[in-house]
């Protein structure tokens, strides 16, 4: 998943500009972007949006983002949109394999209840909203075998912090953000499930989208969400593996794959070995 755009789940018509935008998955917003009030009416939205979009060939991945454990609303939310069969639920404010887990088990009653296969539900956490998620950050690993993917949050993160502000005056994370992304890689790398960047909220930046989002691939997430139809565009053009990056990861793997007790090999006068191999297999993996 390249582009994944929010919409929030109260608004019909954002759904279905979403679902439109060419982004890879549509985060279905059942928390942030939903007033309390509106939460009852806006999963009974989503859970039709669902049902409507479900079979559709050639559809964007479709995620439903819960409120958080901690709120005493994920079990009303679960019940609300299972049904419809997501293809994921994003889990806001994670703190570590032991949510993960929890909201797994949740999930898997509502799977039987309405005769999902077992597993079928994945899970991406956002696992830096809080300080005590970033310290859970080694935790993933084996934890769930729906968890898909890591992503990170700095606008919670700040207010958890009791911080001014995320980002300095040019624009730049600063470091307690740039702390909690760099830990998501490791966190992600280290569960073996994809790491996909954060918002950029400045919605009609589209130089400090791409910027960002290029500073995201060079190290090593392979997405980002987005809050806007106009950011999808760019973040699925960088997100893209370019063809000379896919002719090399070919040649590289066709390399070891022609020479299998080597375990170091010469290609265009560099020295490539086993990460070389294992980069370039997980870059001709996303191709598919
Ligand atoms: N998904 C689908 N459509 C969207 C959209 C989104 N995330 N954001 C904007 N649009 C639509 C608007 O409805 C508008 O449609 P229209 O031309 O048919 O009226 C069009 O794109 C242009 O929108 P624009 O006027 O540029 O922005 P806005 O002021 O209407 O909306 C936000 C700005 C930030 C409120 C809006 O982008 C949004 O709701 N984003 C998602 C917020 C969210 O889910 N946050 C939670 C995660 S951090
Ligand atoms: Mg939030």
């Amino acid at each position: 998943m390249r582009s994944l755009l929010f919409a929030p789940a109260d608004n019909e018509k954002k759904l279905e500009k979403a679902l439109a935008s060419g982004a890879d998955a549509v985060i279905i917003d059942l928390e942030d972007s939903v007033a309390l009030a509106a939460k009852p009416a806006a999963r009974a939205i989503a859970r039709a949006f669902l049902a409507d979009n479900a079979s559709r060939a050639g559809r964007p991945r479709l995620i439903v983002r819960v409120n958080a454990l901690a709120t005493g609303l994920t079990d009303a939310d679960l019940d609300g949109v299972l049904a419809g069969a997501p293809d994921a639920v994003m889990l806001p404010k994670a703190e570590g394999g032991m949510s993960v887990q929890h909201l797994g088990a949740k999930i898997a009653v509502r799977e039987a209840e309405h005769d999902l296969a077992d597993g079928a539900v994945k899970i991406v956490a956002i696992a830096t909203e809080t300080a005590r998620g970033v310290f859970q950050l080694g935790t993933y690993g084996g934890a769930s075998h729906r968890l898909i993917a890591l992503t990170w949050g700095g606008e919670d993160l700040s207010a958890d912090l009791g911080a001014e502000a995320n980002r300095l005056t040019d624009g730049s994370y600063a470091d307690p953000y740039r702390l909690a992304r760099a830990l998501t890689l490791m966190g992600a790398a280290s569960a073996e499930v994809d790491a996909i960047d954060s918002v950029y909220t400045a919605f009609r930046d589209a130089d400090g989208l791409k910027a960002e989002c290029e500073a995201a691939r060079r190290d090593g997430f392979v997405g980002k969400m987005a809050i806007h139809p106009a950011q999808i565009e760019i973040i699925n053009a960088a997100f893209t593996p370019s063809a000379e990056a896919v002719q090399r990861a070919r040649a590289i793997k066709a390399a070891f794959d022609a020479n299998p007790d080597l375990g170091v090999i010469g290609i265009d006068g560099e020295m490539i070995d086993l990460p070389h191999l294992k980069r370039a297999e997980r870059l001709l993996a996303r191709l598919r």
